[in-house]
């Protein structure tokens, strides 16, 4: 049993399902090909099978091959400080956007965390904002063709198009789709618009990367969008880093010692590792040479295998000892580690030089959203 919503995600995850029961597709081995083919460049993530879902990600590389191009865009709640889960999905944006040298608009909605629970209060959601946007801006987007904003501070310039959304989503269908009661806020039913609004920021197909948990939103985007004069968003979903203790469910910010954190230092990275990392090792080390390892349960393995080792021979390499035993779970931890803290290492030095401003400067791409506003 599982449950995956924009706001839960929990039990052990069979992605096939999630496919069906989205209404999503796989991405065939052509497709991913195609898209590998049209960047020049191979991607991990795509490769292993992290990027394996997708909407309309067909028609997205058509329009771009005929040359009326496409827009990214992504989003990140202030719930707190981000962990790597949430930095990976821009991280892959990046790549897209490198490669195909469109704009993109990352949101944060500052209201979705104020209203979703209780302890949030207004001024503390402001100053995680102020923090992830440092971390968000520490990931080179290129500024000339990045937009990234927080939606209270936007809001005057969405207005019309937020209600125009708005008008077009009942709420049965935000009950069916998100599960909200009776008891939910009247906040929080209309925020599912505001999420959807940046996708009808230009008048070209829109691709969003994100985990499949946000999916729920662009199933009603892709209902009302024509109606409105817009396209049907695109989607690319991954899978979710799982969290430390296990290979179900998802890294999670409620829960602080299921995830590294970006400001996670060197010690603190190797302690939770060693202590936490869920190990498909044996008992005794005496057992453990004897009858090997079990990588498809170790989560060490799983988060190397997904993203943070990109060298397929290695992989391999490590994957085969484990197995055999020659190779000890401490061994394995230590090869993550190093991993993780050469990435975070990278991030930190980069969050300490980025240009926020850069990003947050309503220049050129903010203009042309206020074009489509009153357009619309
Ligand atoms: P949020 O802040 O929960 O998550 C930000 C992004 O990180 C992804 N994510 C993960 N990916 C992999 N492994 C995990 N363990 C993991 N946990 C979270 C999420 O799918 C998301 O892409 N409502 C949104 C914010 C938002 C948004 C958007 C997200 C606004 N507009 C457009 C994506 C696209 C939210 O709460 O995300």
């Amino acid at each position: 049993m599982s449950i995956v919503t924009p706001w839960e995600v929990e039990g052990s995850i069979d992605y096939d399902k999630l496919i069906q029961e989205f209404g999503t597709k796989r991405i065939s081995p052509a497709l991913r090909e195609r898209l590998m083919k049209e960047t020049h460049e191979k991607n991990v993530m795509l490769e292993r099978d992290y990027f394996f879902s997708h909407r309309d990600l067909d028609l997205v590389l058509d329009d771009y091959a005929k040359g009326k191009g496409f827009f990214l865009y992504t989003g990140r709640a202030p719930s707190g400080p981000m962990h790597i889960g949430h930095l990976i999905p821009l991280v892959f944006t990046k790549w897209l956007q490198d490669r195909f040298k469109v704009n993109l608009y990352v949101q944060l909605p500052d209201e979705e965390k104020f209203l979703h629970k209780r302890e949030y209060t207004w001024k503390g959601v402001q100053g995680y904002a102020e923090e992830n946007i440092r971390d968000i801006a520490a990931v080179g987007f290129d500024p000339d063709r990045t937009f990234v904003f927080k939606n209270s501070e936007y809001a005057s310039n969405v207005y019309p198009l937020l209600m125009q959304t708005a008008k077009k989503v009942t709420f049965s269908t935000a009950k069916a789709v998100f599960g909200f009661t009776n008891e939910t806020n009247i906040g929080m039913i209309q925020y599912p618009a505001y999420q959807m609004v940046p996708t009808f920021f230009e008048k070209k197909r829109c691709l969003i990367p994100a985990a499949i948990d946000q999916d729920p939103y662009w199933r009603i985007q892709r209902d009302i969008a024509e109606g409105l004069g817009f396209h049907k968003t695109a989607a690319i979903h991954s899978k979710f880093i799982p969290p430390l203790q296990g290979v179900h469910g998802k890294m999670s910010a409620s829960v602080a010692d299921t995830a590294i954190w970006l400001n996670d230092g060197e010690l603190a990275v190797r302690k939770k590792i060693m202590k936490y990392a869920f190990s498909g090792g044996r008992e005794t080390v005496e057992e453990h040479r004897k009858l090997g390892g079990n990588p498809d349960v170790d989560v060490s393995f799983q988060w190397l295998k997904m993203l943070f080792e990109p060298d397929e021979q290695r992989l391999k390499k490590i994957e085969g000892e484990y197995r055999s035993g020659q190779m000890l779970t401490g061994e394995l931890k230590q090869i993550l580690v190093d991993k993780l803290n050469a990435f975070l290492a990278t991030h930190r030095e980069r969050r300490e030089k980025a240009d926020v401003e850069k990003f947050m400067y309503e220049g050129k791409l903010a203009q042309k959203m206020w074009e489509t506003t009153y357009e619309a």
